[in-house]
């Protein structure tokens, strides 16, 4: 049922945006970051109410959101957000959308990561689509300011938290040109399957860490249940 609401869901962006490339990527990029929201709300639920705390998890559904929020960033700087159209639907479906990310987070945790595996294994092969048949063109256009400043300046530190099939540092981008800010948009949203993937592990509860969290200097923090 999860992979028919998805394939539906991406029949009718796909279709409604078929010309309009900027505009569709603005629209998924919109939607595709609520899920994190929807979990980080209800792991903040739980640790309120006493029931479960797990800091990591929080730190990296935070460090997902945000890589999805500088894609989002990406494509406003392309003018993918011009027509007030675009962003009313967006942010419309993206409001319905979050009440039901955070009810099936609740009821089914693991399902619900596991459609989120399956949205971002979609957006990779969106990218990898338009990174082949754009190719050229996308090399000869510059990469937006807000791509080169993401990816190589300043504080990598949540580029790297997002990534958990990864060692800190490991992935460095170069951003010089159009082609390269896809084709790293394109590597995250892979980076954000693996994420997904080890989420669902039986033993996520126990072993689950933040790439940060992960090395052998990081102090533990807390046991998964509150005393
Ligand atoms: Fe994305
Ligand atoms: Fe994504």
């Amino acid at each position: 049922m999860i992979r028919l609401l998805v394939n539906f869901f991406v029949f009718v962006v796909d279709f409604v945006y078929r010309d309009r490339t900027y505009p569709r990527f603005y629209v998924l990029e919109t939607i595709a970051r609520v899920p994190y929201f929807a979990y980080l709300s209800v792991l903040h639920l739980y640790e309120t109410l006493g029931l479960w705390r797990k800091s990591d998890w929080l730190k990296v559904h935070f460090a997902e959101s945000w890589n999805e929020l500088h894609h989002l960033l990406i494509m406003e700087s392309l003018g993918g957000n011009a027509w007030w159209v675009d962003r009313l639907l967006a942010r419309s479906v993206a409001t319905a959308y979050y009440w039901i990310c955070v009810l099936l987070y609740m009821v089914a945790p693991r399902s619900a990561y596991y459609f989120m595996e399956l949205v971002e294994g979609h957006a990779y092969h969106t990218y990898s689509i338009f990174l082949q048949e754009h190719e050229l063109e996308l090399k000869a256009l510059p990469a937006p300011e807000v791509a080169v400043s993401y990816y190589t300046r300043g504080d990598l530190y949540m580029f790297d938290e997002f990534q958990t099939a990864r060692r800190p540092e490991e992935r460095r981008p170069v951003i010089e040109t159009l082609y390269d800010t896809f084709k790293n948009i394109r590597d995250d949203e892979q980076e954000h399957v693996k994420t997904m993937v080890a989420c669902q592990s039986p033993e996520a509860q126990k072993t689950f860490k933040s790439p940060h969290s992960a090395l052998p200097t990081s102090p533990e923090r807390e046991p998964a249940h509150l005393p």
